[in-house]
């Protein structure tokens, strides 16, 4: 099972077929909420959410469903836009169990590690310093494919909470590139914009090809530095 969480990024839900398969009928497709890729929801610069908005019902049953989209999925971070919201809101949440089929070493990699459920509203995203790292990245709007994109490796993000709180948070490593992948979205952005063109492939491939390698040598494979 190791290598079906390498590329365990955002989208893995089809991979490991936990939804269609859980349902004891394999042959049922599962219903998709998630915006794809061609929708230009997903391409326009998302709306700032206003103070009355955000304590609104409605705001509030958005974030629910965001939520529970995001975890049925599974993946781990959602931007609104993905469910055809032009609001400027991301969720994001990095279990255990979906951790639980890679390798120490390929953790300590990543620099993954366990987050809590977070929700930012109206957030700003300011690099730390100049360091990039590259790994295969997936998205649930561009389901069924990942690629190697270029992240920086240390983020501090502003922005509200649910209640809207101000709160900011400075993240190295997963956390960060799950940052930078939602907040694109949130400005019409999305991670075929940055990969390596090249890299991008299938997951089947992708887990075929590169599971269980050093990333190291992946990037040296696309002549990547
Ligand atoms: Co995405």
């Amino acid at each position: 099972m190791r290598t079906l969480l390498f590329f365990s990024i955002f989208a893995l839900g089809c991979a490991t077929g936990a939804g269609a398969l859980n349902t004891g009928k394999p042959m049922d497709p599962v219903p998709n909420p998630i915006t794809q890729t061609g929708a230009l929801v997903l391409r326009e610069r998302a709306k700032d959410v206003s103070p009355e908005q955000l304590v609104s019902p409605e705001f509030q049953a958005l974030i629910t469903r965001m939520v529970d989209a995001m975890r049925k999925a599974p993946g781990v971070g959602l931007a609104a836009p993905q469910l055809g919201v032009s609001l400027r809101v991301l969720v994001m949440e990095d279990r255990p169990e979906l951790q639980a089929s890679l390798t120490p070493a390929e953790l300590a990699e990543r620099e993954r590690v366990p987050v809590p459920l977070r929700v930012l509203i109206n957030p700003t995203l300011t690099p730390i310093g100049e360091e990039k790292v590259t790994f295969f990245e997936g998205c649930l709007s561009v389901s069924g494919y990942a690629a190697l994109v270029e992240r920086f490796r240390e983020v501090e993000v502003s922005g509200l909470d649910e209640r809207g709180q101000p709160q900011t948070w400075r993240v190295r490593g997963w956390p960060a590139r799950i940052l930078q992948h939602e907040v694109d979205h949130l400005n019409g952005t999305l991670y075929i914009d940055r990969m390596v063109s090249r890299s991008f492939g299938t997951l089947p491939q992708v887990k075929a090809l590169y599971g269980g390698k050093r990333i190291e040598e992946i990037k040296q494979t696309f002549g990547v530095k």
